[in-house]
């Protein structure tokens, strides 16, 4: 028998726990976390979630039940039955992480908010953000995301929003779902997880809205997009936007350029809107977001002479192409695209990547390409535009170093997989002259 305790907070990592934290051994295919028990309490775990009691230290206060990743969702289960805020749940094919910081820092000028970790919106992700939700907070936001049909209307139904916002549908994923309609599909699932009464938030612009609005059923729909906007004046630091949001007029600069960026804001707003938050303080708030790690980071380089844009965290074609308008933003002498390839995209692969081109033309002067999808988008750029081509980040580092000069901007983007942190972690380490 254990004998009892108490816990003040949730871990599934030791390298993050506090102490007085459950430690909940998850097996999940980054490891066994029940190997990692013994650290845990030696950092001040109050006690730990095990599905499996040999090898552990003695002494441990565990609970011992079937599965941890049941157990954590049971834990997430109950934490959302205690908690009486509102839970604004956030799901697309892009900008969810960037969507639910912007609506932390919204929320917050309101009231105490917890929102989900890094991109935790997955099995135990989501389930782990609700189980840290403090019952005293006024708004709790979670990521729910995919990468196979039938995952997020569970998700949704465990976070149990008042409001959903779905950010965008674009062809990423596309692999693993087939086409546009079946991604639409997969988000506007989210709804079925809705509480009665709820909002769901869905873009206005684009082939799939219709589709969209038709999932949401009985709830009520707010809609984001190029209609909202009634101002628009973007620089290559942010932009200046006045916006009709939910019937009123809003004005308020955002610190992350891109419009896409817009449309993210625009969307945490109307959100906003939905749970009565001080909209006007919100918005405000958006003056000081900045681009997430990875995610349009911007590095003076090249002893402050170039401009680095680090899009290394992840690729797909609504991404690329939104990174491409923001470099086109940065004044530079010339710009300089470096992207490795997109990559879960199936059949619409080599279509998809070829498409890049006509972004391109106009925001870069010189393409340096990797990887085999990209390869055909460098044959489909024009002889005067192509810098090099290599099959590996590894190998194209040195042609992007030895391309660099005073006055380039220069944008590094691809999948995750692609590993692009190589060229920008080569850049960085460029001193002038190099070549
Ligand atoms: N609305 C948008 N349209 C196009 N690109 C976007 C949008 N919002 C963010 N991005 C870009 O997409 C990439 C991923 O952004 P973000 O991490 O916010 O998305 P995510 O949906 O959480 O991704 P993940 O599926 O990896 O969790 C970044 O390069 C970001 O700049
Ligand atoms: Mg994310």
């Amino acid at each position: 028998m254990t004998r009892p305790f108490h816990a003040t907070g949730v871990s599934i990592d030791t390298r993050t726990l506090q102490t007085g934290d459950l430690f909940v051994a998850l097996a999940t295919e980054s490891g066994d976390g029940h190997a990692h028990v013994a650290a845990a309490m030696a950092k001040g775990a109050a006690g730990a979630l095990v599905h499996r009691q040999h090898d552990m230290p003695e002494d441990a206060p565990l609970i011992v039940v079937g599965d941890t990743l049941v157990g954590l969702t049971a834990l997430g289960a109950a934490a959302r039955e205690r908690f009486s805020g509102s839970v604004i749940a956030v799901t697309g094919s892009v900008g969810k992480t960037t969507t639910k910081e912007m609506l932390r820092a919204i929320l917050s000028a309101t009231g105490p908010t917890h929102a989900a970790v890094a991109s935790y919106n997955n099995q135990w992700g989501v389930p782990l953000t609700l189980a840290r939700t403090p019952p005293e907070a006024d708004f709790c936001v979670v990521e729910i995301g995919m990468n196979h049909a039938g995952e997020i209307a569970p998700l949704s139904r465990l976070a149990g929003p008042d409001v959903a916002v779905i950010t965008a549908v674009e062809p990423a994923h596309i692999g693993h779902l087939g086409s546009l309609e079946a991604i639409a599909d997969e988000k506007a699932s989210i709804a079925q997880g809705v509480l009665k009464g709820g909002t769901l938030v869905i873009p206005a612009d684009g082939p799939m809205a219709p589709r969209l609005r038709a999932a949401a059923r009985n709830l009520r729909v707010l809609t984001f997009g190029a209609e909202n906007l009634l101002l628009v004046l973007e620089d290559c630091d942010g932009t200046d936007v006045t916006a009709d949001i939910a019937g009123t007029q809003q004005a308020f600069r955002v610190g992350a350029p891109g419009r896409h960026m817009v449309m993210n804001a625009v969307a945490a707003l109307t959100a906003a809107s939905a749970v009565g938050a001080d909209l006007q303080a919100g918005a405000q708030a958006l003056a000081g977001f900045a681009p997430l790690g990875g995610r349009g980071t911007r590095r003076a380089i090249l002893g402050g002479e170039a401009i680095l844009l680090d899009e290394s965290y992840n690729a797909s074609s609504a991404s690329v192409r939104a990174a491409l308008a923001v470099l086109k933003l940065t004044p530079a002498r010339r710009r300089i695209a470096v992207l490795g390839d997109m990559l879960e995209l199936g059949a619409y692969s080599r279509a998809e990547h070829e498409r890049l081109a006509e972004a391109l033309r106009g925001s870069a002067d010189l393409l340096y390409c990797c990887g085999h999808f990209m390869k055909f988008l460098y044959d489909a750029t024009p002889a005067d535009h192509r810098g090099a081509y290599a099959p590996d980040s590894e190998a194209l580092g040195p042609h992007v170093a030895r391309a660099l000069r005073p006055g380039d901007a220069i944008l590094v983007k691809g999948s995750l997989g692609s590993r692009m942190r190589v060229i920008v972690d080569a850049l960085c380490n460029t001193s002038r002259g190099a070549g």
